[in-house]
């Protein structure tokens, strides 16, 4: 109820969030990375883990050939795995020869429903991946607490993937300068991007509000509190063109609240989007900051995007 009246009013909704930035800071400075985010599997339903986890490896097949050898040897990082190594695990049954997952937080999780989790897929796909029921230790690596901006292990991963995780690290340039450094000649990244507010502002506001504020203040209240970060397409074409060193391709997963079954690399007037969706954006243009105003509208339409890079130099 309190959170409720707390969420109505923008400006309750963000001294809410700088006091929650202020709680976060001083968990991450105690050492405390323990933390309620990627809860994929709180329901504790075995079938509906099951199915996510497919979910997600079919999304990855339509950027990279997973069922098609494609992890074959290769040394894998997932970053931001959530509360389960179960993507890992199907990485490893798909042929991959390690997997290390890097996370900022220890996410909250339910370790007998993960072996549960885990001796089912591993039953469904008919493997021998773990040991005395567990995934082992040489074949998994778990670090956390600390983000991917600050990781370095140079020159070693050939698949460095990511699923809703690129959205909540502030530092993205950081980031993403560590994995090119992490990530081999040849290599690949393939991240699964999500543009929206994740309902900060937009469950009782219209859905671009967290564009209208003010950087400092929105930085003030996300910098370590896994807010989204707003960059949006615009920021990722322009990085990996500033690289210089991959051939990479945007694939757009989402207009406005539509996932996109079948990706695309261009959405259309009329068919993805229409005028109603133009005369919206110019009613609430003029509340964004700069930066903002200056996107075009179906830079503004997309809220979801999959990045799949490979570096050539
Ligand atoms: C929305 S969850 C996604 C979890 C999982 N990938 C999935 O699809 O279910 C975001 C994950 O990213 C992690 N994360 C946030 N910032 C990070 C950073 N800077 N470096 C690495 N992981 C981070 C969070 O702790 C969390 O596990």
């Amino acid at each position: 109820m309190i959170k409720e009246v707390i969420k109505k009013n923008l400006l309750l909704n963000i001294l809410y969030r700088l006091f929650n930035e202020f709680k976060t800071y001083i968990k991450i400075i105690n050492g405390n990375f323990t933390y309620n985010t990627g809860q994929r599997n709180s329901e504790g339903e075995i079938e509906k883990s099951i199915a996510y986890v497919e979910k997600l490896i079919n999304w990855y097949n339509q950027v990279v050939p997973l069922e098609d050898n494609f992890l074959n040897d290769k040394k894998v990082l997932e970053i931001g795995p959530g509360d389960s190594f179960s993507i890992a695990m199907r990485f490893l049954q798909l042929g991959a020869k390690e997997v290390t997952c890097i996370d900022k937080f220890y996410c909250n999780r339910d370790i007998s429903f993960e072996k549960k989790l885990y001796l089912e897929i591993e039953k469904k796909y008919d493997t021998s991946i773990l040991e005395n029921g567990i995934i082992p230790t040489s074949k998994l690596k778990y670090e956390f607490g600390k983000g991917i901006e600050n990781s370095n292990k140079d020159n070693y991963y050939d698949f460095i993937c990511s699923m809703a995780v690129l959205e909540h690290i502030y530092e993205i340039d950081k980031a993403i300068d560590s994995m090119d450094r992490m990530l081999k000649i040849n290599g690949t990244m393939a991240h699964r991007i999500d543009l929206r507010d994740h309902g900060m502002f937009s469950e009782y506001n219209h859905p671009l509000t967290f564009l209208t504020i003010n950087e400092f203040i929105y930085k003030s209240f996300s910098y370590h509190s896994n807010n989204p970060n707003r960059k949006l397409i615009d920021y990722y074409k322009e990085k990996f063109k500033d690289l210089g060193n991959y051939e990479y391709k945007i694939l757009i997963t989402r207009v406005k609240d539509r996932n996109l079954d079948i990706f695309k690399e261009n959405i259309k007037f009329n068919i993805d989007y229409n005028k109603s969706d133009i005369d919206f954006l110019e009613e609430i243009i003029g509340d964004f900051i700069d930066k903002f105003k200056k996107l075009s509208e179906e830079e503004l339409l997309i809220t979801g995007i999959f990045l799949v890079a490979k570096k050539i130099k």
